[in-house]
């Protein structure tokens, strides 16, 4: 594992674009995308490379690593629409080529496994972006997933709902129920690039990258992965030995 610390959000950024650029000018890549806020700034660099530079995401697929279920798919909080709207539609990414788990799906286990034999299909993800929640959660894989899980319906902790209440109007319209890569799918990307800025995540970063593997910290799993890059701020950092 490898840990960079850089001294800001925007450092974070430029360095994740780095690593994204060169998977993508190595192409054709396979791209896993992570949403919330932390990716944002690593997206915006991309796009700016993009329109300025001419990096090209033609020959890209992504993948997105979780989504809400029952938010229909055009609300702007689906995690589809945040993915468009923050990234892929300022980028020359065919938008057929840009998927996700499907949480308006009837037979959610039926959709885990079309998406995971999706993934499969397009040879696995070469460079999987990854956050981290306050509780250690990547993708939405909670406190006490199973480090082997695949893409599975999982519930959201109080803590979860509360950390992501602020992009809806009140906490009770956040789902309670996602669709998520599991640990094992997050696994098998061939690299696993985790972004982290600010004090609130120190803790969970100390966790992920000094604690023991185990369950109660699911971003622990990725001690087990020959190639991780874990990149974060100093403020993240400050719990680190
Ligand atoms: C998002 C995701 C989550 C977030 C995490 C951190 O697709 O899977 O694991 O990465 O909740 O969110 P932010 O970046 O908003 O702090």
């Amino acid at each position: 594992m490898e840990i960079v610390i850089r001294p800001t959000p925007a450092d974070v950024a430029l360095t994740a674009a780095d690593i994204v650029a060169d998977h993508v000018t190595r192409g054709p890549a396979v791209l896993g995308l992570a949403t919330g806020s932390t990716p944002l700034a690593t997206y915006s660099e991309l796009i700016r490379r993009h329109t300025e530079h001419g990096l090209s995401f033609a020959d890209c697929v992504s993948f997105n690593l979780d989504e809400y279920v029952g938010l229909p798919k055009d609300h702007p909080e689906s995690y589809r629409e945040v993915i468009r709207r923050e990234f892929t539609s300022h980028i020359d990414i065919p938008d057929a080529k840009v998927e996700g788990p499907d949480g308006t799906a009837s037979d959610l286990a039926a959709e885990g496994a079309r998406y995971e034999a999706a993934i499969d299909a397009a040879g696995g993800v070469d460079v999987q972006l990854l956050g981290i929640g306050t509780d250690g959660h990547i993708g939405f894989n909670e406190p006490g997933s199973s480090l082997a899980s695949l893409t599975r319906i999982k519930t959201l902790t109080t803590q979860t709902r509360e950390d992501n209440a602020r992009f809806f109007s009140s906490i009770d319209e956040v789902p309670i129920h996602v669709l998520t890569q599991g640990l094992g799918t997050i696994s098998r990307a061939k690299h696993l690039l985790l972004l982290a800025t600010g004090a609130g995540k120190a803790e969970a970063i100390e966790a992920a990258v000094e604690g023991p593997v185990a369950a109660f910290c699911p971003a622990s799993v990725l001690q087990l992965h020959p190639h991780v890059t874990v990149v974060i701020d100093d403020a993240a950092a400050s719990r680190l030995r």
